[in-house]
């Protein structure tokens, strides 16, 4: 082979690799994690699912969207400088912003940022989306770690995103909650499918049992579709390592609730996508969410 048709053949092998990562570039899932009643594992269930995804080969951002008690930053041991509220001025871009996390996750804290979504002038919430359509191409999913129950900024968050994970614990008051707030869903036609999580179960049939009477109710009476992504066992290591402000994932790697939390991010993989329009998809339905 002449060294003319060498080159040739070189210039198009790499072509098609760049045209195989391309098609590889999968449209990045975006998936609200809330509950109707607070302190039932929200934060804990979104730090330490998004390292167990990341370990399963995904790319995971975190989103701090709770805007009563941000912790993703507190429970990880991390101490961000900025938030969105910068990102929203004007005075940071979102990659001086985002905080690295362990196993390679990406931190967006959201704080006075998010307060202030619904009072932003048009140029700042410009300048907002214009920032987040970065993340399209560095994350494969995005976590929004949201307040509890039905206030207006975590309906937006729920509505926006395309795909809702419930958690709970088996207390009445929050399993009461939870459909509460699956009923709002419901009622707006939010979502088709939401996806449930038991916490602090004592084992795996008390988690089924309420997980199944939790569906057969959302089917009757709502006709929603509540799929059981798995339980997180009671677990002191928990406690423990919350304290620490490290995930329980990371420092005890053969805890139950550890082993729980990687059935769950395996469970999340296998389930398709219920929808999937991307991050600018996600942001162009929140802010418009929160302007009106
Ligand atoms: N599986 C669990 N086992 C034991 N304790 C837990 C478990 N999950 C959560 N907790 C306790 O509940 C507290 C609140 O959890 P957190 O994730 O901050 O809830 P939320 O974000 O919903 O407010 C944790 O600090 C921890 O003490
Ligand atoms: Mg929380």
């Amino acid at each position: 082979m002449s060294d003319q048709a060498e080159r040739f053949r070189q210039l198009a092998l790499a072509a098609d690799s760049r045209r195989t990562i391309i098609k590889q570039h999968r449209i990045p899932r975006v998936i609200t994690v809330t509950s109707g009643k607070g302190g039932v594992g929200k934060t804990n269930l979104v730090v330490n699912l998004a390292i167990a995804l990341s370990r399963l080969g995904k790319r995971v951002a975190i989103m701090d969207a709770d805007l009563g008690l941000a912790n993703v930053d507190i429970m990880l041991g991390l101490l961000p400088l900025h938030n969105l509220y910068d990102v929203v001025q004007g005075t940071k871009s979102l990659e001086d912003i985002i905080v690295s996390g362990p196993d390679g996750l990406k931190i967006i804290p959201g704080g006075s940022g998010l307060t202030e979504l619904a009072n932003l002038s048009s140029l700042q919430r410009e300048r907002l989306v214009d920032n987040l359509i970065g993340l399209e191409n560095m994350a494969d999913i995005l976590l929004i770690d949201t307040g509890a129950g039905l206030s207006r900024a975590v309906l937006s968050f729920v509505s926006a995103a395309d795909e809702l994970i419930v958690i709970t614990t088996p207390e009445p008051t929050a399993i009461t909650d939870a459909y509460g707030l699956i009923k709002v869903v419901a009622k707006h036609k939010i979502h088709q499918q939401v996806k449930l999580v038991v916490n602090q179960v004592s084992g795996h049939r008390e988690a089924v049992n309420l997980a199944e009477r939790f569906a057969e109710v959302s089917q009757k009476f709502l006709q929603l579709d509540v799929r059981f992504l798995g339980e997180i066992c009671s677990d002191q290591q928990v406690v423990s390592a919350v304290k620490q402000q490290q995930p329980f994932l990371t420092l005890f790697p053969r805890t139950r609730a550890t082993q729980d939390v990687q059935n769950i991010a395996g469970k999340l993989l296998e389930i398709a996508p219920e929808k999937s329009r991307g991050i600018s998809g996600f942001l162009s339905r929140l802010t418009k969410l929160l302007e009106n």
